[in-house]
């Protein structure tokens, strides 16, 4: 059986934002983009939250933007659709979930497959969904940190592209092993973006392969 093979693209490239909230992951790829280190530009941030911090910022950055209400579309798939039209509008070529709290249709998805990357504050694949950060306190494990993943209609369960660790420590709170791990999402969210344009991610089966 030949194995489907995927190669990121060398090319300058146009990213869409996908947020829904404080959006530091946002300005982390921003403030790279700016300083030269990312050969993208960001040519769209989306919100379902108008009101999103994130968002203001992107609108004070002169960036294009758009916010969908997800209560003026009948379902899901409706909303996510017209999501489809407005980036093909665009011609995006990579889709960035930076604090994106919806959960992506499947036909999103598979019309995206290998152009939509997520950050989640875990190792994955231990500790997927929500407050995760105080799952892996609750748990008891002594590592835990960030992972860059490409997305799949399964939540968080995509090829790995990179991922950091971080200590968790005896008197940590959500709070400390949270700002520890988002330290690290800072670096690696842009370092993920800036291999793929560099056409260095080659995704085979589960497994992507950083290209020297
Ligand atoms: C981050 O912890 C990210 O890992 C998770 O949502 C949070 C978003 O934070 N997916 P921000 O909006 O980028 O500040």
């Amino acid at each position: 059986m030949t194995e489907d093979v995927f190669r990121s693209p060398k090319k300058r490239g146009r990213i869409a934002v996908f947020l829904s909230g404080r959006g530091s992951n946002f300005v982390a790829i921003h403030e790279a983009i700016r300083a030269g280190g990312i050969n993208a530009d960001i040519a769209l941030v989306f919100s379902n939250r108008k009101a999103a911090p994130g968002y203001l910022f992107a609108q004070e950055q002169g960036l294009e933007t758009l916010n969908l209400r997800p209560k003026n579309f009948p379902d899901r798939e409706s909303y996510d659709q017209e999501i489809a039209r407005e980036i093909r509008a665009r011609d995006i070529d990579l889709i960035v979930l930076a604090g994106y709290m919806r959960i992506i249709t499947s036909p999103f998805c598979q019309e995206f497959i290998n152009r939509i990357i997520n950050i989640h504050p875990a190792l994955l694949p231990a500790f997927p969904g929500l407050h995760v950060q105080q799952q892996a306190i609750d748990w008891g494990v002594q590592f835990s940190g960030a992972t860059v993943h490409f997305v799949v209609p399964e939540v968080d369960m995509g090829p790995i592209i990179v991922q950091a660790a971080v200590p968790v420590l005896q008197d940590d709170t959500e709070e400390t092993l949270s700002a520890r791990i988002l330290k690290e999402e800072h670096k690696l969210y842009p370092e993920a973006v800036k291999l793929y344009f560099e056409g260095r991610l080659e995704v085979r089966g589960r497994r992507v392969f950083i290209l020297e």
